[in-house]
């Protein structure tokens, strides 16, 4: 027992999605669907799908299958609560049996809220809104075919809608939401432009900085499993935006997408994510794309949780993701540590680096992005550094520079 410096956390782990890895599975969806019943939704964004010939594919399948298809296509990236409410509408008319989400988390997201509204009589904001927060006690089944690599809503149970009438954006998890069975063909991903490829991957590797800068005492296994998941991303990204169809390239990227954020690295620990609540806010008011808003926000929020508890966390993040030399000062690594993340992010994937680069260009809406970020958190996100709506604001700040 005296190995036991501090108590690790206690944790239950279970992924149940059934995933279809690799350029020839697709073949499989039509019996993967029929298991579900007969009726089938297929949803989609802004025709992406249509442009690769995959919505032919996808179509062709279901009907050798002996399906029936209906579908809901126009999901908009950050979707909306309307499309929500009327793909519920189309389950409930059509009577379907299961949904097929075709495309990027913003389609994958959707899907699961209208899994959940097709179920339930109230309206679909009922299951955001903070006095309500109406249960889900049942969900239609979702299979889903992944086109971007990104979020990772293809192996987890969350899902993010935008109500435009309010200027809100929320996340919300229910065990029901996991998709049953995902489709990953790297192929899929080839027609990614070189800037969503930069937002998926920035977003992929804010989800593993979410979950690896925490004040809790980590299982080694899974730090390293991070770090080389970060590195994984570090490493391919630029070469999927230089070469899209490198399969190597985004074969580890999509896998990276799913295992950055289907639990397991996050189960040692509790979650306190800090730059999610806050980039939310972002693309609630100003509809930027979410991996750049956490690009933008990700260097400045690290700089700003840096203190003495800290300092060996972000070095130790330097030495092992970016290989900075370990024999200097701890503060020195770490300062070097933040760099070469802001390296990485604005001069290998080129993204922009500032707010006003994206369009945000004065200050007018950061009070109530601030208090919103922390509204769901009693007034504090309890990260790595723990901050109020002040610091919200701070950071926010330091993002216009
Ligand atoms: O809409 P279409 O025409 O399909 O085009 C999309 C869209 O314009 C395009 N695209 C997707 N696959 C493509 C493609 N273009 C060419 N070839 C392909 N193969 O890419 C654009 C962005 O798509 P979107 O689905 O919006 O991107 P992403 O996957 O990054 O999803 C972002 C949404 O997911 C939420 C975000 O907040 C945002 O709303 N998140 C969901 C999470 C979850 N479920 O766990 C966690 C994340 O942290 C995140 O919050
Ligand atoms: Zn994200």
């Amino acid at each position: 027992m005296n190995q036991l410096k501090t108590i690790m956390h206690d944790f239950t782990f279970q992924n149940p999605v059934r995933v279809h890895f690799g350029h020839e599975k697709l073949g499989l969806l039509g019996n993967e669907l029929k298991q579900f019943g007969k009726r089938v939704l297929l949803t989609y964004g802004g025709g992406s799908i249509k442009k690769i010939g995959l919505y032919d594919r996808v179509v062709a399948a279901v009907k050798e299958a002996g399906l029936e298809l209906f579908e809901l296509g126009g999901i908009d990236p950050n979707p909306r609560i309307a499309s929500v409410r009327e793909g519920a509408r189309l389950c409930k008319e059509h009577h379907i049996d299961v949904l097929l989400a075709v495309g990027g988390g913003s389609t994958i997201d959707c899907t699961k809220w209208i899994a959940a509204a097709a179920c339930v009589d109230h309206d679909a904001w009922d299951f955001f809104d903070y006095d309500k927060w109406a249960p889900v006690n049942k969900a239609l089944p979702i299979v889903s075919v992944l086109t971007l690599s990104a979020t990772g809503s293809e192996m987890d149970s969350g899902g993010v809608i935008s109500n435009p009438d309010t200027d809100d954006k929320r996340g919300r998890l229910s065990p029901l939401l996991f998709p049953k069975v995902s489709f990953l063909d790297p192929t899929l991903t080839y027609t990614v432009s070189p800037y969503q490829t930069a937002c998926g991957s920035a977003d992929i590797f804010s989800h593993l900085m979410e979950e690896y800068f925490t004040t809790g005492d980590p299982l080694y296994m899974i730090d390293t499993f991070i770090e080389g998941m970060m590195r994984t991303v570090v490493r391919y990204a630029p070469i999927a935006m230089r070469e899209p169809d490198n399969y190597e390239a985004r074969a580890n990227l999509m896998w990276a997408s799913s295992w950055a954020i289907n639990g397991l690295v996050g189960c040692d620990k509790p979650q306190a994510w800090s730059c999610h609540p806050m980039e939310h806010e972002l693309s609630a008011v100003y509809d930027i794309t979410h991996g750049h808003g956490l690009a933008i926000l990700s260097p400045r929020w690290l700089e700003y949780c840096m203190s003495d508890e800290t300092l060996p966390k972000i070095a130790q993040f330097g030495i092992n993701v970016f290989g900075i030399e370990p024999t200097m000062p701890q503060k020195e690594i770490a300062i070097r540590a933040i760099d070469a993340l802001a390296h990485f992010l604005f001069d290998t994937l080129g993204l922009q680096r500032t707010l006003p680069e994206v369009g945000i260009v004065d200050e007018t809406h950061f009070d109530s992005m601030a208090y919103k970020s922390v509204l769901p958190f009693k007034g504090k996100l309890p990260g790595f550094r723990p901050l109020t709506k002040e610091d919200v604001i701070e950071i926010y700040k330091m993002c216009m520079k």
